[in-house]
């Protein structure tokens, strides 16, 4: 495969640190926990992990309030532990992705606690102060994005929570710390950043008003219009691609605060970022109408400027993909999206323990730990429920742990696992598994064309994914509860997925079946 783009062509799969594998004993997963997993991830195939946070923090917001950014929390491991994580992946072919939050910092960051002491010192302007709240800004996770501090009689910015304070962009001398960070994990081999909300860290230099819209909560009552998307980030943007560039091979895909196509045009393409997310895909109701919108928007936007689309059912933000679709513990709908995603163009993006059909836990209002469920509760429960640890065994804690999980378990564990899962050959992890196979066997699935295929069907999703000199794939997709027959495209077609029958005839579909053909 000389012609192999590991992030075009691969799989990548997300971690949640803290919740994946954990080797102390101290509840939480750690660096170590993830090396010692490799060969299970090498063995489902894919190609990249992306990690989210590690770096010390006070978890304010787990892992995204950073208190430095060139470290490792004492409680996830050491750099030698990243180092052995690195070397340990790229032997077994696997990239490393790094989460790269460089829009705020922890209000328990050195940069912020010599900021914040006085008006007078070296990092004075280190972040968004002013003497008055200056507009009518407001945070994300709820309350006004101003918090006061009597030390300098000021007022900072903070666009999470008030223990997030967002950076200065606008000093260069900030501008310069973000870059060598950027840097200092490209010297440690790292192939490639996320970037969390990165649309945001410039902010209108006036802080004017954004203007008032309907909207549920205070946040959404407001066009975001001058606390982000500001024509400084594409400069930046072109910089930070020079930097990557430096390296070979290396990739950002940007996590696009409010993404409209607009801004997926103006924030990647060759000199800036690689890829963007696509959420109206991520946030899709199980509907084949639905999910077909938002890869036409997508493939439109590839055709025009040669984005390359990626595509998730679910991140540590967002409820599970099974949580939201199957009926109860039938992962029938579950496999059907995954075999969407698996087959797209477009990178999929999976997040741990999809490939065994992972559930969110639910928790009591006492037991939450996010800090938007804690406050909005029960509107919101917040953002636990996606985040409860891995489930390996059928141990205690599922084999997550020997102390006690910094989260629940769920409670399905003993039955849904990977050991379980591994040895049932009609499992979703099997099932996974073979789909990332296929994908490289087929280079169709990685690299050809999409190609609706209007079957006429109610509920059916069809399409074809075509590459020169290359077998054709067929993928038919039924989102109803009930069997359906469609036509097939012309031609013989060999049913790749179910290798008991290979010549297929008639396209008939179980009740949320999955057709995956290969033209002879
Ligand atoms: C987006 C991240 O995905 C989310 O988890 C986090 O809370 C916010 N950015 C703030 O960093």
């Amino acid at each position: 495969m000389t012609d192999y783009i590991w992030w075009r062509d691969g799989v990548i799969y997300q971690i949640y640190p803290r919740s994946f594998a954990d080797t102390t004993g101290n509840g939480l997963g750690d660096l170590r926990g993830i090396t010692s997993h490799l060969n299970y991830l090498a063995d489902l195939g894919i190609d990249a992990i992306w990690l989210s946070p590690f770096y010390p923090t006070p978890d304010a917001d787990f892992g995204y309030d950073i208190s430095d950014h060139t470290a490792v929390d004492e409680r996830f491991g050491t750099l030698d532990d990243f180092d052995e994580l690195v070397t340990e992946a790229h032997r077994r072919g696997i990239r490393i992705v790094l989460d790269l939050v460089l829009n705020h910092t922890s209000d328990q960051h050195p940069w912020f606690q010599t900021s914040r002491a006085n008006r007078d010192n070296p990092k004075t302007d280190w972040y968004i102060w002013h003497d008055t709240k200056p507009n009518n800004w407001q945070s994300v996770f709820g309350g006004k994005a101003w918090t006061y501090v009597p030390e300098r009689d000021q007022y900072y910015y903070h666009m999470f929570l008030q223990e997030q304070p967002d950076v200065n962009w606008r000093n260069p001398d900030v501008y310069q710390a973000q870059m060598d960070v950027v840097r200092f994990w490209l010297e440690r081999r790292v192939d490639g950043f996320r970037l969390d909300v990165f649309n945001v860290y410039f902010k209108d230099e006036q802080l004017r008003e954004n203007p008032r819209k309907m909207g549920r909560r205070a946040f959404e009552r407001q066009h975001h219009i001058y606390d982000g998307d500001q024509p400084e980030l594409i400069p930046l943007l072109e910089e930070l691609r020079t930097l990557l560039n430096e390296y070979p091979e290396r990739y950002a895909v940007g996590e696009t605060f409010f993404a409209t196509s607009q801004k997926i045009l103006d924030y990647n393409g060759p000199n800036k970022l690689h890829a963007a997310f696509n959420f109206d895909f991520l946030w899709s109701r199980y509907k084949p109408e639905l999910f077909l919108n938002a890869i036409e928007n997508w493939e439109k936007i590839a055709e025009e400027t040669g984005i390359w689309p990626n595509y998730a059912l679910s991140n540590h933000d967002v409820p599970r993909p099974a949580t939201r679709y199957a009926n109860g513990e039938d992962d029938a709908r579950t496999k059907l999206v995954m075999a969407m995603l698996l087959t797209l163009r477009g990178t999929p993006f999976l997040y741990f323990g999809e490939e065994i059909g992972m559930r969110d836990i639910s928790l009591r209002r006492n037991e939450i730990m996010d800090p938007p469920g804690k406050k909005y509760w029960p509107f919101n429960k917040g953002r636990d429920g996606c985040r409860s640890p891995m489930q390996w065994d059928a141990s205690s804690h599922a084999g997550f742990t020997d102390g006690k999980p910094w989260l629940p378990v769920h409670s399905n564990y003993a039955q849904r696992n990977v050991a379980a899962q591994s040895d049932d050959p009609n499992s979703i992890f099997h099932f996974t598994r073979k789909l990332i196979t296929l994908r490289t066997e087929y280079p169709a699935l990685q690299r050809g064309n999409f190609v609706k295929v209007k079957t006429g069907v109610d509920g059916v999703l069809a399409y074809q994914r075509t590459l020169k000199n290359e077998r054709t794939i067929f993928v038919a997709l039924n989102f109803t509860d009930k069997g359906k027959e469609t036509l097939l495209p012309e031609g013989e077609w060999e049913d790749v997925l179910h290798l008991s029958s290979p010549r297929v005839i008639k396209c008939k579909l179980a009740p949320n079946g999955i057709r995956l053909l290969a033209k002879y």
